[in-house]
């Protein structure tokens, strides 16, 4: 990374005042362009229009298999490191909506292997996370027909398998230079695991475009994984990427590390917690004194309020540039802009808490997510190992 730069990016590290554009230059990525915003199915999405995504790879060949009714697939993850909180959820429901839309395939792995190498936690609490992390992901209501829920050492079967492929085409250097050193054995062979995640839709149905909807930081691994697919030896389109700027922490823009001090919003807080939080910690925008704000007006682009109506909690384009406006001009308030972040917020965590509450247990519900016996098969043998079961059953005490 150039020595100017004040910010880092990376997969493990997002440090400092990050400058989007900057970044793309670096990452090789293009901006989106209104005419590609426009082909977004349906009514679109805010978070499309409003360029919360807002730049991408190959964008145009995802949306063109979707119009012209081809298999379409979106890998969408979540490295179960904790529980979750609204930003983390807004992904799925993204890609629920293109599902909804257009019938396109959803992959979503959970890369419990990735955060036990990154954090210092057991495997046994990385698993509690990724339990209670799924019954949040299936909480946003995917088709189960259309989608599949993977978790990288329960699927192990197929998931190695791919990874071990895939790592041979990588070399140490290419991992080096894409993630800085990485600080173990294991977090170098990961961006391999990756590669299988975001390959594994055409590795089962055939190849076909896939969209990866990540935030900037995750797009390495879409690098390290197109250079895989360009190799061309697994018959695989490069999956395409639409990035994603980070919604602020409380904190406020372009404060990402956010100190242990300022809470995120998990999406188990109760709609008392959700005012709380954001009547306390939310950063205003606002002036100091009421006079000051009614006459000078407010900053809606450092306003934390008012960018989570904007990233994703107001869904009318009219209502978000009506509240632009009038805090500007000073007529709305500071503390009427939390009320009603907050308002929204807690309708949004309520209906999600309320679904999340209607399903079963996790085992369950989980089964007809999970890879078919078949789907495992094929994935295997298009890299080349199909004789799985030529050691036979694993012996119980007795037989042996
Ligand atoms: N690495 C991602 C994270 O840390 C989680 C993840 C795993 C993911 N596989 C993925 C994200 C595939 C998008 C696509 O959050």
């Amino acid at each position: 990374m150039p020595a100017t730069d004040d910010f880092t990016v990376t997969p493990y590290a997002v440090e400092g005042d990050i400058d989007y554009d900057r970044l793309l230059d670096q990452f090789g990525a293009d901006t989106l362009t209104a005419e590609q915003k426009a082909n977004f199915p349906g009514p679109g999405h805010p978070l499309v229009r409003r360029g919360v995504f807002y730049a991408g790879r190959d964008v145009d060949d995802f949306l063109e298999a979707t119009t012209d009714g081809h298999t379409h697939s979106i890998v969408t993850g979540r490295g179960p490191s904790g529980p979750m909180h609204i930003g983390h959820i807004i992904p799925f429901y993204f890609a629920k909506y293109l599902q909804d839309q257009t019938g396109a395939l959803v992959y979503i792995p959970l890369s419990d292997d990735e955060k036990y190498l990154l954090k210092d936690a057991s495997l046994d609490e990385i698993h509690g996370y990724t339990r209670e992390n799924i019954l949040d992901i299936l909480a946003v209501g995917f088709d189960p027909e259309r989608t599949r829920i993977i978790v990288d050492t329960a699927d192990a079967d197929v998931v190695y398998p791919l990874a071990a492929a895939f790592a041979k085409e990588v070399t140490q250097s290419t991992v080096n230079a894409t993630y800085g050193n990485p600080e173990n054995v294991g977090l170098s062979f990961y961006p391999a695991v990756q590669a299988a995640h975001l390959l594994l839709p055409q590795l089962v149905e055939g190849r076909h475009r896939t969209l990866v909807p990540i935030a900037v930081d995750q797009d390495p691994h879409v690098r390290v994984c197109r250079d895989i697919a360009a190799k061309n030896r697994y018959d695989v389109h490069k999956p395409g990427a639409l990035l994603s700027k980070f919604l602020p922490s409380l904190a406020g823009p372009g404060k990402m590390s956010s100190s242990a001090d300022e809470p995120s919003i998990h999406l188990s807080d109760d709609r008392e917690e959700v005012f709380n939080k954001i009547r306390t910690h939310a950063y205003s925008g606002g002036r100091t004194s009421l006079e000051a704000h009614r006459e000078k007006g407010g900053k809606p682009a450092v306003d934390v309020s008012f960018q989570l109506l904007y990233y994703f909690f107001e869904e009318s384009d009219a209502q978000v540039e009506r509240l632009a406006r009038e805090y500007r001009s000073g007529s709305l308030l500071s503390g009427e802009l939390k009320e009603r972040a907050a308002m929204r917020v807690a309708d949004f965590l309520e209906a999600h808490q309320g679904r999340r509450e209607s399903l079963g247990p996790v085992e369950s519900e989980l089964k007809q997510y999970r890879l078919t016996e078949a789907e495992r098969q094929t994935a295997r043998q298009r890299v080349g190992y199909s004789n799985t079961r030529v050691f036979g059953q694993v012996p119980t005490p007795t037989a042996r």
